[in-house]
């Protein structure tokens, strides 16, 4: 039995002529918060789509011990149509993927919504009646629906006010905490990783250069870029 939930294997990834991904290994281990750290245009979110098997590596080989993660993003507007209810988006993995009927998807949509921190009658609001926090934690409950062990959230507090983003970190905190939820957290934000990764990998030009847990990681980076990431987060002063 592997302790390791995916392993990516000497991943390469291109667009056309570009080689985004250039040779990507690591593995996350069942039950931690895995942080994922890079500049915009690093190659973080490819990882991500090529984890989930929406992109096909040119080489290397990506090898899942678990059931299909699943995903959220950093805008939730755009993940969550504007058409339905919520409580018809947050059933939807349930029709595609179940044989429960309307009742007990209804049901399960509920106690859902309160593990999520939202009160009953979200279900009946559409995406726009809702606040960025509160559709965030609607995109967490539905990836949530079919009880993955593995979370992938690509910066899913960027777009969030400060004060809102702290609680929907304290929400996946406690879904770990209390579940065992593992994740792959994408964020560009030392800072917010700091107390919430176990593990941080830092991502260059679609190269790891460096992993370590926070407190090493920050105390003593040995990479300048790393160095970099830091100063321009404000944690490490230039004459360090
Ligand atoms: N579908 C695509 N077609 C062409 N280039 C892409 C595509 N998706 C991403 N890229 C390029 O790949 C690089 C990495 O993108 P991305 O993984 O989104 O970075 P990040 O999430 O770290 O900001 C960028 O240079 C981006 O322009
Ligand atoms: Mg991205």
């Amino acid at each position: 039995m592997s302790e390791n939930l995916v392993e990516l294997d000497d991943v390469m990834v291109s667009f056309r002529n570009k080689e985004v991904l250039k040779g990507i290994s690591f593995a996350i281990r069942k039950g931690e918060i895995l942080g994922l750290a890079g500049e915009s245009g690093s190659g973080k979110s490819t990882i991500a789509r090529t984890i989930l098997g929406l992109l096909s590596p040119k080489a290397g080989t990506v090898t899942k011990h678990t059931a299909e993660p699943q995903m959220i993003f950093q805008d939730p507007y755009g993940s969550l149509n504007p058409a339905y209810s919520i409580s018809w988006i947050m059933q939807e993995p349930l029709r595609l993927h179940t044989k429960l009927g309307a009742e007990e998807r209804q049901k399960k949509v509920l106690e859902m919504l309160a593990e999520v921190g939202l009160p009953e009658n979200v279900a009946g609001h559409k995406p726009a009646e809702l606040s960025g926090g509160q559709r965030q934690r609607v995109c967490i409950g539905t990836a949530l629906m079919r009880s993955p062990e593995l979370l992938i959230a690509d910066e899913p507090v960027s777009a969030l006010d400060v004060t809102v983003a702290a609680q929907v970190l304290a929400l996946l905190k406690r879904l770990h905490d209390e579940k065992g939820l593992s994740m792959l957290f994408i964020s560009h934000d030392l800072r917010t990783m700091y107390h919430f990764c176990d593990r941080i990998l830092i991502l260059k030009d679609g190269k790891i250069i460096e992993e370590g847990v926070p407190a090493e990681l920050y105390r003593e980076p040995k990479e300048e870029y790393t160095k970099l990431l830091l100063q321009s987060a404000g944690i490490r002063k230039e004459q360090e």
